[in-house]
């Protein structure tokens, strides 16, 4: 296994052809999903189809320093999620969107602020980017404190995605976190 990155607990590497199971269990979970489909599991054919395949693409098309990396402890070698730093399709490659999923049994250990810290140090250390952003549900309160523990601040306000309608709190909309390289380097 290559790593990609190392923080005290985890280690983040390339996902692979073989790790679709990894990712299909990690969507199975309704609490998991809450935010992101109103808890309805990802289908395993997509995964296999069109996330995986996407995730490996992006790393050709990133020289492999940027996209979904999976999450692993240090010791024992759990699978814990996933977290990914990558620009929009079309995007400048120095403005990055920062994003998590880890599984439930891996909440509330420090480990979304601990390997987001770690990507972010990166990314503006190693990999030339000079803006972070991250988007989420405004009821998403877990992954907003780890954008605020991150020293991220609130850019703005966003629509629901009208594929999200039906989530739970989707009247509330979504909200945008930005750190700049800048305020990375002052914090
Ligand atoms: C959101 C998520 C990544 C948080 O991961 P985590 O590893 O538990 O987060 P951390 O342990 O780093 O917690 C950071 C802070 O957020 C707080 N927090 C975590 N979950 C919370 C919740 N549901 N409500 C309120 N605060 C929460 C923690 O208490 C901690 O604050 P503290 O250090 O002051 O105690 C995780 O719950 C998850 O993967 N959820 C499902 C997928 C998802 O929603 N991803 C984000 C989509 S945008």
């Amino acid at each position: 296994m290559e790593t990609y990155l190392e923080t005290e607990r985890l280690a983040l590497r390339r996902f692979t052809a073989d790790d679709a199971d990894l990712l299909i269990e990690l969507d199975s979970d309704p609490a998991v999903m809450r935010y992101l489909s109103g808890g309805e599991p990802t289908a395993p054919e997509i995964i296999r189809e069109l996330h995986l395949p996407r995730i490996l693409a992006g790393y050709e098309k990133w020289g492999g320093d940027l996209g979904l990396f999976a999450a692993h402890e240090r010791t024992g070698g759990t699978f814990i999620g996933w977290f990914l730093l990558r620009p929009e399709a079309e995007g400048p490659l120095d403005e990055v969107e920062l994003g998590y999923r880890l599984r439930r049994a891996a909440w509330g250990k420090g480990y979304a602020t601990e390997g987001s810290r770690a990507l972010l140090g990166k990314a503006f250390s190693e990999l030339g980017v000079r803006v972070v952003w991250a988007e989420t549900m405004s009821v998403n309160h877990g992954s907003r404190t780890v954008m605020e523990k991150l020293g991220m601040t609130l850019a703005g306000t966003l629509p629901t995605p009208p594929d999200m309608a039906t989530v739970e709190g989707a009247e509330l909309g979504g909200v945008r976190y930005e750190i700049a390289k800048e305020r990375w380097e002052r914090r």
